[in-house]
C-alpha cells in the first residue's frame, strides 16, 4: 500500500549512517522513490566523500552540495532538481545546528550570534527550502521536517535549540496553510532521542535517552528506521488528509506527565 514509485524525493541532512535522514532515505528508497541527496560541503570534501559512499546503494540520481547558509548553493541545488527531474514530489528537511556552547548550562547566556545561528540553520531553512520547492511541486507534494519535544517543553541543555524547534513547528503550520491549496502537505515528526552527530552536541544526551527508556510507555527510545517508516507514510497517499501536524515518534514519551 505504501508505494512511492515514480516520486522524486530530495533528502537533506545525511551526515553518516547514524543520521535520521539516512533512516528516512532508506525507507523512501524501499518504497520505490527516486532519490536526490544533498550534503553539507566542507573545505576538505570529507562529508562529500563519506555521504556519497554511504548513499551509493540507493542510486541517487541527484547528489549536490547544499549549505542552507549559502543562498547560491540552495538555488543551484533546486536548479539541478528542475533540470534533471522537472518536478519534485517529496522534500525531507532533516537538519539543524547550534553552537555546542549554547547546548549546555544557562539558557540566558546564549549570545545574539548563537541565537540567530540556531534559528537560521534550524528553523528559517525550512521556509527557505519550501520556497524553492513550491514551484517544482506541480503535482502536489509532501514536506517532512524533524523536531523534538524540547521545542514544546523544557528539556535540560536543549536550550536555544528548543527555541528553534518551537519556531520550526510554527513554520510547519504557516507553510501548510500557504501551500495546502497547491496540494502540498507539510508535517513534522517529533522524534525521541537518538544518538547522532547532532544530538551528541547536546549536553547529557545519554541521560535523556536513559530517562526515556525508563519512562516512555514502550520503555525504550526509537530507531532511525522507525522515524524513516513514519516519514515514508507522511510522504505517501496513505496520509493524504494530514497536513500541518507534528507527529510524535517517541515511544509515547510525550504523553507522560511524570
Ligand atoms: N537525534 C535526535 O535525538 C533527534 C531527535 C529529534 C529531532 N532531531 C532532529 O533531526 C534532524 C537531523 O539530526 P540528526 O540527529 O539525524 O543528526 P545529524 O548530525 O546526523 O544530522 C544533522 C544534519 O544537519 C546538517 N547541517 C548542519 N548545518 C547545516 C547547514 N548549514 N546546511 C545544511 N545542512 C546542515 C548536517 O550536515 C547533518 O547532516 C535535526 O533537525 C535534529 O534536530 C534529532
Amino acid at each position: 500500500m505504501l508505494d512511492l514509485t515514480g516520486k522524486n524525493a530530495l533528502v537533506t541532512g545525511i551526515a553518516n549512517n547514524r543520521s535520521i535522514a539516512w533512516g528516512i532515505a532508506q525507507q523512501l528508497h524501499k518504497a520505490g522513490a527516486n532519490l536526490g541527496v544533498t550534503y553539507l560541503p566542507d573545505d576538505r570534501g570529507r562529508f562529500k566523500q563519506k555521504v556519497s559512499e554511504l548513499v551509493e546503494p540507493l542510486n541517487p540520481s541527484i547528489f549536490v552540495p547544499c549549505n542552507v547558509q549559502n543562498d547560491e548553493q540552495v538555488d543551484a541545488a533546486f536548479e539541478t532538481v528542475k533540470e534533471k527531474w522537472g518536478k519534485l514530489d517529496i522534500l525531507i528537511h532533516c537538519l539543524a545546528f547550534a553552537n555546542k556552547d549554547d547546548l549546555a548550562g544557562d539558557f540566558s547566556t546564549v549570545s545574539r550570534e548563537g541565537y540567530n545561528l540556531a534559528m537560521e540553520v534550524s528553523a528559517y531553512s525550512l521556509v527557505q527550502l519550501c520556497r524553492a520547492a513550491k514551484p517544482l511541486m506541480t503535482d502536489g507534494g509532501s514536506v517532512v521536517t524533524l523536531t523534538y519535544v524540547g521545542g514544546v517543553r523544557v528539556i535540560p541543555n536543549y536550550n536555544v535549540m528548543g527555541i528553534a524547534k518551537a519556531a520550526l513547528e510554527m513554520n510547519v503550520r504557516y507553510l501548510a496553510s500557504e501551500m495546502g491549496p497547491q496540494n502540498i502537505r507539510v508535517n513534522a515528526i517529533s522524534a525521541g532521542p537518538i544518538r547522532t552527530l547532532a544530538s551528541s552536541a547536546v549536553g547529557g544526551i545519554l541521560d535523556m535517552i536513559r530517562h526515556v527508556e525508563e519512562v516512555a510507555p514502550l520503555r525504550r527510545t526509537v530507531t532511525q528506521e522507525e522515524v524513516g517508516n513514519t516519514a515514508a507514510f507522511l510522504c505517501s497517499d496513505l496520509s493524504s488528509g494530514v497536513t500541518g501536524q507534528v507527529l510524535y515518534v517517541d515511544a509515547g514519551y510525550e504523553i507522560m506527565g511524570m
